[in-house]
């Protein structure tokens, strides 16, 4: 079962990028770290992160087109990108959104994501645990509809 971990703009910086809030995980860790979780859980994990947003809408179309889930932090475009969010609406398969931090807790700008309406779930705000749990859902949300 195929399920791709997308990370949207400024996510390739993780491990060095305001820390206190997103962690010392680098990108490059959480990469392996999902790949692991997916080999643990029998889904084949592919991981991706762009700093571009039409780049990011290409990958989305093509997995409405495989059919495939979708784990997605979309940074910052969460908060304004209608064009993310139709494309995320043309999913066939489940999309579940992740933040590392908790968005209801900072600023206002970040409150909202335009993309949550569109997602399956959401989960914000436990680092990079969210991630785990977003494929341990996929897991038994694929199985038991297989
Ligand atoms: C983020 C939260 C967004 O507000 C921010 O712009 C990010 C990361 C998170 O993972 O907590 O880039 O999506």
């Amino acid at each position: 079962m195929k399920v791709y971990v997308f990370n949207g703009v400024n996510l390739g910086r993780l491990g060095t990028r305001q820390t206190n809030i997103y962690g010392l995980t680098s990108y490059a860790d959480l990469v392996k770290n999902c790949v692991a979780d997916g080999e643990r859980l029998g889904l084949a994990v592919e991981c991706r992160q762009t700093d571009d947003e039409a780049e990011l809408i290409r990958w989305i179309h093509g997995a409405a087109d495989e059919g495939a889930a979708v784990v997605l932090n979309p940074g910052a475009w969460s908060h304004y990108s209608y064009a993310l969010r139709d494309a995320c609406a043309q999913l066939t398969g489940p999309l579940v959104e992740v933040h590392l931090s908790n968005i209801h807790a900072r600023e206002e700008f970040r409150h909202h994501s335009v993309i949550s309406a569109v997602a399956a779930g959401v989960i914000c705000g436990l680092g990079v645990d969210g991630y785990r749990l977003a494929l341990e859902h996929l897991a038994i949300r694929l199985t038991s509809a297989a």
